[in-house]
């Protein structure tokens, strides 16, 4: 019998896309152990935007999160996204740094990691990926999947040899737009397999209603891992579910390894949890409805809704046909950035200051220039001669790797925190999110005081 594992998101993926990662580990602890033994391939539960939202808005500490979830799923394989060089900020950290967030990553309990680059740079993937090896974790080597003249089925399953010959020991093809069609999907899975001897995972989203069929035409080629997410947090910018992929694949003959009163139980436990985050407005209805405005524009659907939101405070709206026109225009210019986090924005941006401003790249974003100077990697396409020229004058652009360029901060950030970190995690939590790490370890030992005071206080009276 032909098996199909499944991947959890509930902890992280569902969790970011439906409620901008606002679940505190409080809400979900209890359900841990049964989850532990629903038998999933792995639970994605760390990593994405989990740790700045634990330390942003949670007050919580995603080192002991990442602890605490181990503890209760002591049977399971915890997996974490990585972003490559970018580790889960929104800069290229030095290879240092990202050699010890790897290491800490994996001793505090992390199983599979999961790495991509936006630019499907490998260089900005290897050392993350090396270390893991190191460490012992299983590293999935992701492919952020778009779609542009040069990110063909060729290039990807090339792609993908090169992720194999690095040491992964599964390919990942991201699909994180949710734009990837059946058609595509069959199509790329046979690719990849053909190309490589290693284990195929797809992710997408529910966004633009494709994802169930594009799972079942990848599991016809072959795919060997799917994510998916328990039904109430499923659908709309989150993964298909769970329960519903289960029993259509069983009756299809596939072993899935899945205890379907488990599932249930997990489902339970999480649908009171997001009708609550419905009636507070965390959830919004539209995060779980259908919306195909991202086939139509070949735009993702948050950057749409970013586009919009900023045409409205410039009271533009009247200029948004001409800035869905420029953006795949500035696309092109910029040699086909996948258009994910930070290029969604940056080719956003730049699209609609083109256009308001009647003149293209008059006004040229900072982030556009570091991409034109090849800090974020190399483009997939080469960036148009006369763009270039114009965002960068007589300057040039970097030769060689960016991260190469950045010095060690891991002793002097240690040295600034002096006794406000307690661990090495600490310090790497301020080396990525800085101000935010400060005021959280403030807080944390504010409330340390006063809990002291609770429990001096009846004694003293
Ligand atoms: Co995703």
């Amino acid at each position: 019998m032909k098996r199909v594992f499944f991947t959890e998101t509930v902890l992280r993926d569902a969790n970011q896309s439906l409620i901008a990662t606002r679940l505190p580990y409080k809400q979900f602890e209890d359900i841990l152990p049964t989850m532990d033994k629903a038998g999933y391939y792995s639970v994605e539960c760390w990593g994405g935007a989990v740790f700045d939202c634990c330390l942003r808005f949670l007050g919580e500490d995603p080192w002991v999160r990442l602890r605490n979830i181990r503890k209760h799923m002591p049977n399971s394989k915890l997996q974490m996204l990585l972003r490559g060089q970018n580790l889960l900020g929104y800069k290229h950290y030095p290879d240092e740094i990202v050699k010890m967030f790897v290491a800490k990553s994996v001793e505090n309990g992390i199983n599979v990691i999961r790495i991509f680059d936006a630019l499907n740079d490998l260089r900005n993937i290897e050392v993350a990926a090396k270390e893991a090896i190191k460490r012992g974790a299983i590293v999935s080597g992701a492919i952020s999947y778009t779609q542009s003249p040069v990110h063909t089925i060729e290039a990807f399953a090339k792609l993908a040899k090169e992720l194999e010959n690095m040491g992964a020991s599964t390919i990942c093809i991201k699909d994180m737009a949710g734009v990837m069609s059946p058609a595509e999907a069959y199509e790329l899975v046979t690719a990849i397999k053909n190309s490589v001897k290693l284990p195929v995972v797809l992710h997408t989203h529910c966004t633009t209603g494709l994802a169930f069929m594009t799972y079942l035409k990848a599991i016809e080629a072959g795919v060997d891992v799917i994510d998916t997410a328990t039904s109430c947090f499923s659908g709309g910018t989150s993964q298909p579910a769970t329960e519903t992929l289960n029993y259509a694949l069983k009756q299809l003959g596939y072993d899935t390894g899945l205890d379907d009163s488990i599932l249930k139980k997990v489902n339970d436990y999480f649908k009171p949890l997001r009708d609550n985050y419905i009636a507070d407005g965390t959830l919004m209805p539209k995060m779980m409805a259908t919306d195909t405005d991202a086939l139509n524009y070949k735009i993702p659907g948050g950057m749409l809704s970013n586009l919009v939101s900023q045409l409205k405070a410039q009271n533009a709206m009247d200029k948004f046909e001409d800035v869905l026109t420029e953006t795949p225009k500035v696309r092109e210019d910029l040699g086909y950035p996948p258009l994910v986090t930070p290029m969604s924005q940056m080719v956003g941006v730049q699209a609609a200051s083109n256009v308001l401003m009647g003149e293209r790249y008059k006004n040229i974003s900072k982030e556009v220039k570091a991409y034109c100077l090849g800090e974020y990697g190399t483009a997939p396409a080469p960036i148009k001669p006369e763009v270039l020229q114009k965002v960068l004058g007589n300057e040039k652009p970097l030769q060689g790797r960016y991260a190469d360029s950045l010095a060690p901060v891991f002793e002097s950030a240690k040295q600034e925190l002096a006794d406000v970190a307690r661990s090495d995690e600490d310090v790497l939590s301020y080396v990525l999110f800085p101000q935010v790490a400060e005021k959280f370890f403030a807080e944390r030992k504010a409330k340390e005081e006063k809990i002291v005071r609770y429990t001096i206080s009846p004694v003293e009276k």
